[in-house]
C-alpha cells in the first residue's frame, strides 16, 4: 500500500492529496511530455522539528532545466518554496520521497510543446529502501538506453521512462533485481533509475556525462566525495566486460542511495567493497546531518 502525504501542492496551493486529480485527456499523460524530480526528505535524527533534504538546490536546478526542454519557465525558488510549504503542512514523521512534476496540462491531442498550457504539482510518498541495501543482482538489458539526439537525456523526462520500465520488468521477470542498460555505442550507461560506478585497481570509474546517462545528483556527490578522499576518479566509457572483472560495482541514486551489485548475469562479484563502503558511510552521515564538512549539501526545514 502506498502511503502518500496528506497534502499535495496543486495549482499553486496545498490541497488534500485525493483532491489533486487530473482529466483523462491531459496532454502529458498521452505523450510523456512531462518532467519530474525526486528527492528524499528525512526527519532529522537529532531534532524531530526539522526535516533534512539532500542538495535540494541541485534537484531544483535539474528540474528547472528539464522544464526548459518542455518550454516551461520554472524557477528554482518557486520549486523550493513550494516544497517547503508542502512539507511544513504535512510534517512527515518518517522518510519521504518528494515528487515535483511539471507537465503539459492542456486537454486534447497533438504532440507538441508550443501553444500549450503547462502546470506543476508536488506530492510526497513514504519511502524506505528502494533496493535491498545488502546488494542486488543485475541483468544486462536487451533494451538500449536512448540517445541524447532523440531525447533530452539531461532532463528527467517522463516519456524516457518507458525504456527504464521495459528494462526493469524484463530484469525482474527473468529473476534479477535490476537492469543495466548499454548505450547505442555498446558501452555501459546506467541502470533503470540509478547511475553506475565500478572500482578497478582502486580507481573509481563511472560513465561520463557523454554516455547517455541522467546527470544524477548522487553521482555528482559521490564523485566529489571520492576526490575529497583522494580516490582516483575517472569518467570514461565502460565496456560491458569490465563489469564482470571489477573489484566493486555499485549503483547510486536518490531512491537507491548507494547499493552494491552482488551478481551480474551469471557472474558473482566480490563481497568486499572497501571503496563503496567508505563512500556509502560518508554519504549516509551527510544525508542524516552528521557530517559538518558537507553541511552545505543539506537543507534543514523547520516543520513546527
Ligand atoms: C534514469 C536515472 N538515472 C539516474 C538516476 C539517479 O539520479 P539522482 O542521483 O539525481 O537521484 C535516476 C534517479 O531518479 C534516474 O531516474
Amino acid at each position: 500500500m502506498h502511503k502518500f502525504l496528506p497534502f499535495a501542492w496543486f495549482k499553486g496551493e496545498c490541497i488534500p492529496f485525493e483532491k489533486a486529480t487530473l482529466s483523462i485527456a491531459t496532454h502529458a499523460l498521452h505523450y510523456g511530455t512531462a518532467a519530474f524530480g525526486g528527492m528524499r526528505a528525512i526527519p532529522d535524527p537529532n531534532n524531530k522539528d526539522f526535516l533534512i533534504l539532500f542538495r535540494p538546490d541541485r534537484h531544483a536546478r535539474r528540474l528547472c532545466q528539464s522544464a526548459k526542454f518542455l518550454l516551461t519557465d520554472l524557477t528554482e525558488d518557486y520549486v523550493l518554496n513550494s516544497i517547503q510549504k508542502m512539507l511544513t503542512l504535512n510534517k512527515p514523521a518518517v522518510p519521504v520521497y518528494i515528487r515535483p512534476f511539471v507537465y503539459t496540462s492542456d486537454l486534447g491531442i497533438a504532440p507538441r510543446l508550443h501553444n500549450i498550457e503547462t502546470d506543476f504539482f508536488i506530492y510526497g510518498i513514504e519511502l524506505g529502501d528502494y533496493l535491498s541495501p545488502s546488494g542486488v543482482t543485475c541483468r544486462i538489458s536487451s533494451w538500449t538506453r536512448q540517445q541524447d539526439c532523440s531525447l533530452p537525456l539531461r532532463g528527467k523526462i517522463s516519456g524516457a521512462y518507458i525504456t527504464s520500465s521495459l528494462a526493469k520488468t524484463e530484469a525482474v521477470l527473468s529473476g534479477f533485481d535490476e537492469a543495466l542498460l548499454m548505450n547505442t555505442q555498446g558501452k555501459v550507461s546506467e541502470a533503470s533509475g540509478m547511475n553506475i560506478f565500478i572500482v578497478r585497481n582502486e580507481q573509481l570509474i563511472t560513465p561520463g556525462v557523454d554516455q547517455d546517462i541522467l546527470e544524477g545528483v548522487t553521482r555528482a556527490s559521490v564523485i566529489e566525495l571520492a576526490k575529497d578522499m583522494d580516490i582516483d576518479v575517472i569518467e570514461r566509457p565502460i565496456d560491458k566486460t569490465e563489469l564482470f572483472i571489477s573489484d566493486e560495482v555499485f549503483l547510486t541514486g536518490t531512491a537507491a542511495k548507494i547499493t552494491p551489485i552482488k551478481k551480474i548475469e551469471t557472474t558473482e562479484l566480490k563481497d568486499e567493497r572497501p571503496i563503496m563502503n567508505l563512500l556509502k558511510k560518508t554519504l549516509i552521515d551527510i544525508t542524516e546531518g552528521r557530517n559538518s564538512k558537507y553541511e552545505n549539501w543539506i537543507s534543514r526545514i523547520n516543520v513546527n
